[in-house]
């Protein structure tokens, strides 16, 4: 298959005969990756049964792994609910448009094969304008997984998707590198508790400040098997590198040290160090790559593309810093751990 490479530019926008070629695509029931706020999505008319299936086959991915509806303005979402709980709304008037992903129970127009044949649906209203314009122009409900290959590290850029979808789907819209770089914030609004199925940009503190009490899905620490994430997507190895990574956590000085001892058993080539700007000078031995700094809080934007860069020098064992403490340390660490298939080295405080 052919695929088109169309640009969409922060301040000119899109060329509106591009715009109307790419929602042209979605509304035949083709696949277009587009920019969001987050990470690149995958997009298909989510009304459309066999656009979805073409989303699962392009990825690679479990088809019971359902999607995430995108909508352009609040108006579009009576169509796809059943009901919209008062706490709902109270999120919505919060953080949408923005990264925020909101589960309701789903209306008879959203077919199973979206939802992975759940009777609950997954909708965001994103902040790219870019995203925005396309799901409009298109007239329907745009689902939209992450644009890579099931497993990989979720897409930053449009040479991401290019990796890994190109000659797979219709279109990839070139927004440029993303804002926030980790997907968004998942929140279950079916019960009287909202609970956070995903983490993201959007923290828990956040979210009670508007809504209350929310819970933390007890099946995302990962620590005990038999509790499975709520969100089927969160159970698989997931946003990971080729090579295998061991996250070590601990007073950042012995950090440096512990990781310097493990790095030099291996050699240079073939060890990656997953570092930051204010780390990165005390490491002379390996592949050492900086995530982004911790005082400038620009981790979470780093760190797929990071993950990406190691499979490209083809190392075959990584080692990561830890940013417990870090501001959206919720969704890094959740990120960085599924990387790590949970491998993680606890030092001893001082
Ligand atoms: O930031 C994002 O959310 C990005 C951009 C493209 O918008 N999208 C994204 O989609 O991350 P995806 O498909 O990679 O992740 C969707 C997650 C999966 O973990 C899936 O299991 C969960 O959402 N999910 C979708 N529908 C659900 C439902 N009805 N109930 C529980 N979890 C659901
Ligand atoms: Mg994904």
């Amino acid at each position: 298959m052919d695929t088109e490479w169309i640009r969409f530019d922060a301040v000119k926008g899109y060329q509106e005969k591009e715009l109307e070629q790419a929602a042209q695509i979605l509304r035949r029931g083709g696949l277009v990756a587009f920019p969001t706020e987050t990470v690149y999505g995958l997009g298909g008319d989510g009304l459309q049964p066999e656009a979805a299936k073409r989303i699962y086959e392009a990825k690679g991915r479990p088809s019971d792994n359902p999607l995430i509806l995108h909508i352009s303005s609040r108006e579009e979402l009576p169509a796809i609910v059943a009901d919209i709980p008062k706490k709902a709304e109270a999120l919505m008037d919060a953080f949408w448009p923005g990264p925020m992903t909101l589960i309701f129970q789903k209306s008879k127009q959203v077919p199973y094969e979206t939802t992975g044949g759940l009777d609950t649906v997954a909708v965001r209203m994103p902040q790219h304008e870019g995203a925005r314009q396309l799901i409009a122009r298109a007239g329907v409900p745009v689902a939209a997984p992450s644009a890579n290959t099931s497993g990989r590290p979720s897409p930053t850029t449009a040479e991401h998707v290019k990796e890994d979808l190109w000659g797979r789907i219709d279109m990839i819209i070139d927004g440029g590198a993303v804002g926030i770089g980790v997907e968004s914030t998942i929140v279950d609004v079916t019960e009287d508790v909202p609970v956070i199925l995903r983490p993201g940009h959007i923290t828990k503190q956040m979210i009670e400040e508007v809504a209350g009490e929310v819970r933390m899905d007890p099946g995302l620490a990962g620590e005990n098997p038999e509790v499975k994430p709520k969100a089927p997507g969160m159970k698989y190895r997931h946003y990971a590198p080729q090579a295998q990574m061991t996250v070590i956590e601990g007073p950042l000085k012995a950090v440096i040290g512990r990781i310097c001892e493990l790095a030099a058993r291996y050699p240079a080539e073939k060890v990656g160090i997953l570092a930051t700007d204010e780390t990165v000078a005390y490491y002379s031995h390996g592949q050492v790559l900086s995530v982004g700094s911790r005082k400038q809080h620009t981790i979470e934007q780093g760190l797929y593309g990071v993950l990406r860069e190691f499979d490209h020098r083809g190392v075959e064992v990584i080692f990561s810093e830890s940013f417990p403490e870090e501001e959206r340390s919720e969704a890094i660490m959740n990120r960085l751990l599924k990387a790590a298939g949970q491998r993680i080295e606890y030092l001893p405080k001082e």
